[in-house]
């Protein structure tokens, strides 16, 4: 490794859906109230898709772009495209591959991260990683959420909790000391099933019962969920800034998973840090798993809670069960520059004609197996064969375009 190859955020960018989801509206429908959610949780609203448009590659494609904005890049600069999610657009292709496409960012490898809410620091702490060793300049990192799709609305165990969103950051190669310094990320499988979709994947495909029986929606025991978050989230914190040389005195700010303020309050008191230590908008957005810390990242620097030079700690907790701490120093003088509006408008003409070629090259390919598919293309090269050699015509019909059912094997 190149001892003086560092890797820094050097873009940020987070989008929300505009649907409020208040509590006030959620106890019309389920069994709970305002009072209780806020007392037992700390979150007031949330944000959640409104119409069947959006979804979780719509939600990362605007954070991704004004990330993309911050740094100054095109996504053409970009080495690698990395979304962390639980709420993936399909079980294949991944999310990152669809987003790679919808920014242009043609010279770029993509792939996702399923670590539950702790996916965004399992995918800085790669980033980082991947960034120091020369693999890649610029990496994009994504956590984006569509939670309220894979929600069960009469739960009220779970239904209270989550929201929509997605956050973005660049990561890219620095020569000075500072960025991303150090990371902790662990896991234990055999707490798996105290957050998890039973159903979906290849254990239970999903079926008529599967679906009628919810087994695609989130299920969760809130109790040992909370058990383990209020022991992790602190020892995750602790180690990482060890691991840093850092004592946690050290630190400007520390930006926690949005999951409960509770969880927060109790990882403040383990550590024997102040609450004001902690960044804190679950209030506005709930838990949106792999979005929450990246978008509570973008909101300390829009309120000037991070500066050059400030030692933060980022770090979360999830399904799997997993956790993960990044130990990361500002590298970026704040506030920054506006962009020229020159330079912002060659980047939404960028974004437009990333657009396009994507429309194109799925419009082309439709073509392309349309008129000359397999079946079509045997067809062509006979009459062309009987043309060249003189043959006489034989009575041929073009096959019929390919449907696209398959039959039985
Ligand atoms: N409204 C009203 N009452 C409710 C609600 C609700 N929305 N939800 C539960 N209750 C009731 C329960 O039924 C229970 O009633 P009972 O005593 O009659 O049985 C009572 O409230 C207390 O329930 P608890 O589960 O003990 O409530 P608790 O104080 O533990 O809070 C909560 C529940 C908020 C879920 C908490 O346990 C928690 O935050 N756990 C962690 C969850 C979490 O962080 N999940 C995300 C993980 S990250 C990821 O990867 C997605």
């Amino acid at each position: 490794m190149n001892g003086e190859r560092y890797a820094q955020i050097t873009g940020w960018g987070m989008y929300v859906p505009e649907k409020v989801l208040t509590n006030h509206e959620l106890a019309r429908v389920v069994d709970t109230s305002d009072e209780w959610i806020v007392s037992h949780t700390g979150i007031r609203e949330r944000r959640i898709v409104a119409n069947e448009r959006e979804s979780t590659v719509t939600l990362a494609v605007r954070a991704a772009r004004a990330a993309l904005r911050v740094a100054d890049l095109a996504a053409t600069d970009l080495d690698l495209v990395i979304v962390a999610t639980a709420t993936p657009e399909y079980i294949f292709p991944s999310t990152a591959s669809l987003l790679q496409d919808a920014l242009g960012a043609t010279r770029a490898g993509a792939f996702d991260i399923s670590a539950g809410c702790t996916g965004f620091i399992y995918a800085l702490s790669l980033a980082g990683d991947v960034v120091r060793s020369g693999s890649a300049n610029h990496v994009l990192v994504v956590g984006a959420e569509t939670l309220s799709r894979i929600t069960d609305w009469t739960d009220r165990n779970t239904c209270v909790l989550f929201g929509d969103g997605a956050g973005a950051v660049v990561v890219s190669a620095c020569k000075q000391r500072c960025g991303l310094l150090a990371s902790v990320l662990g896991s234990d499988g055999s707490g798996g099933e105290l957050l998890m979709i039973p159903a979906g994947g290849s254990r239970q495909p999903a079926s008529y019962e599967t679906v009628s029986n919810g087994g695609h929606y989130i299920k969760m025991n809130g109790r040992e969920v909370y058990r383990f978050a209020t022991t992790m989230m602190p020892r995750a914190a602790q180690e990482v800034v060890r691991k840093a040389g850092w004592q946690l005195a050290d630190l400007a700010l520390i930006i926690p998973h949005q999951a409960n303020v509770r969880i927060i309050e109790a990882a403040a008191r383990r550590l024997n840090l102040p609450q004001e230590k902690f960044f804190i908008n679950l209030d506005r957005y709930g838990n949106t798993s792999a979005a929450s810390v990246p978008i509570a990242l973008c909101e300390a620097i829009q309120q000037g809670r991070v500066k050059a030079g400030d030692r933060l700690v980022l770090v979360a907790f999830g399904a799997g069960l997993t956790w993960g701490a990044v130990a990361l120093e500002w590298g970026i003088p704040m506030p920054i520059k506006p962009q020229p509006w020159l330079r912002r408008w060659l980047a939404s003409l960028r974004f437009g004609w990333a657009t396009m070629r994507s429309a194109w090259l799925r419009a082309a390919r439709r073509i392309y197996n349309w008129l000359l598919g397999p079946e079509r293309r045997d067809h062509w090269h006979d009459r062309l064969r009987q043309r060249v050699r003189g043959e006489e015509k034989q009575p041929s019909q073009p096959p019929e375009p390919p449907s696209g059912g398959t039959s039985a094997p």
